[in-house]
């Protein structure tokens, strides 16, 4: 059995690759920050999300262990034997754990992202093992680059970031393979923009989408007239109130289920990817129409209607509102560019797999938005 050093276990994507990696019949080391019992209850929970009922069972059996680390912290916050202990029992190393949040600043968001992705290589070089390192990036690392077919092996910042989230993965990247020499094995796994059509718990992970969608659900619950009045806009002959967004209307993102990706992972990192590093794209077939993202953020405000224009000379306070909300989409909506996905591909062909369906409208509309709700109190603020 395979023992995994797991950082970010309690994430979105994290629980999700932790019950891949349990029902592989991989034995896992989840690091997570805080003290030992109350990281354990957040992990149990974060199983629980991912329907793994059976946590307290792994745990008992000790195939699954809690190791509290904090990304902050020299050697993770572990002792030099903890440490030592640990790297010498590891077989792979993941490291999922990153700050997600696009606002943050870059000096702050790249002390974890950065920083604490060379405390997880630290513990994979430790190792007697001489561990398999797999970094979790993001296919945001091709920045402000719009068009174009993004290959696997590119990692290049001359197009600049759209957020400074995006500019410390690229960091962590070089990072990662500047480590990978000497014999060294590194893979990086760039998913692109996550989701799933789960309903969110109200104490299990969270991720940009959610907290996004629990907003504009807040929003949509005051209703039609109050946003006319609170935003000083006119609904239209049909009572609609019109929602711009600067963009291209044949703009493109690629959005990938969460259960799509972990799964995908766990494939990609089947066998040995060989020394020094290898990228691989871990995205959807199929791209997604800015459009139908746009339409299916509002799908539960029939009463809004959305439009993608080229320039927004005159933006509306509602406008303005609701692109606050979403750092980065109007640039994100200039886009047109694709990923290679030539690996997947070949991986999923070996093993029978059929590809998903592009993401439907109903798929979209569980995803990135929330039914009104029933009791609507009055939120404190929007
Ligand atoms: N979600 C997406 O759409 C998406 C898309 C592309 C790439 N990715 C990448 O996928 C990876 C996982 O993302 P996710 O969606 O699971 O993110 P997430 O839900 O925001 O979870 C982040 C994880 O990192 C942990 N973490 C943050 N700071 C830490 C610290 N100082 N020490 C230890 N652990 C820390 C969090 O622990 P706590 O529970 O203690 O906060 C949590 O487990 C990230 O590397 C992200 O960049 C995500």
């Amino acid at each position: 059995m395979r023992t995994i050093a797991l950082s970010g276990a309690t994430g979105f994507l994290g629980c999700h690759l932790l019950a891949s990696m349990l029902s592989a019949g991989d034995a896992v080391v989840a690091l997570v920050r805080g003290d030992a019992q109350p990281a354990t209850r957040r992990l149990v929970r974060a199983l629980h999300f991912v329907d793994v009922p059976e946590a307290a069972g792994h745990l008992e059996s000790g195939r699954l262990r809690v190791v509290p680390a904090d990304l902050h912290r020299r050697r993770l916050g572990l002792g030099h034997d903890a440490f030592q202990e640990l790297a010498d029992q590891t077989d792979e190393v993941w490291h999922s754990a990153a700050v997600t949040d696009l606002e943050t600043p870059l000096d702050v968001v790249s002390r974890v992202n950065v920083k604490g992705t060379g405390e997880m290589l630290e513990l994979a070089a430790a190792g007697r093992r001489r561990p398999r390192f797999v970094h979790i990036s993001t296919a945001f690392v091709a920045g402000g680059r719009s068009d174009g077919l993004i290959r696997e092996d590119a990692l290049d910042s001359s197009h600049g970031f759209l957020t400074p989230y995006e500019e410390s993965k690229f960091h962590a990247e070089r990072l990662v393979r500047a480590w990978a020499v000497d014999g060294r094995r590194a893979l990086v796994l760039r998913p692109s923009m996550l989701l799933s059509d789960r309903p969110p718990t109200p104490r299990g992970p969270r991720h940009p989408h959610a907290a996004l969608r629990m907003r504009l659900n807040r929003l949509a619950a005051r209703g039609p007239d109050y946003i006319a009045e609170r935003f000083g806009v006119v609904p239209d002959e049909r009572g609609r109130l019109l929602v711009r967004l600067p963009g291209r209307p044949d703009g493109l993102i690629n959005l990938t289920s969460v259960e799509y990706a972990a799964t995908s992972m766990l494939r990609l990192a089947q066998g040995d990817s060989g020394p020094g590093t290898t990228t691989r794209h871990v995205v959807h077939p199929a791209d997604t129409p800015i459009t139908a993202w746009l339409n299916a953020m509002s799908a539960h405000a029939p009463w809004v209607r959305t439009e993608i224009v080229p320039r927004l000379s005159d933006p509306t306070c509602l406008d303005a509102y609701l692109a606050s909300l979403l750092p980065g989409a109007d640039r994100y909506s200039h886009h047109r560019r694709r990923y290679e996905r030539t690996t997947l591909d070949r991986a999923e062909d070996r093993d029978g797999v059929t590809p998903p369906p592009a993401l439907d409208a109903a798929y979209l509309a569980a995803a990135l938005s929330s039914p009104p709700r029933r009791n609507t109190q009055t939120p404190t603020h929007v």
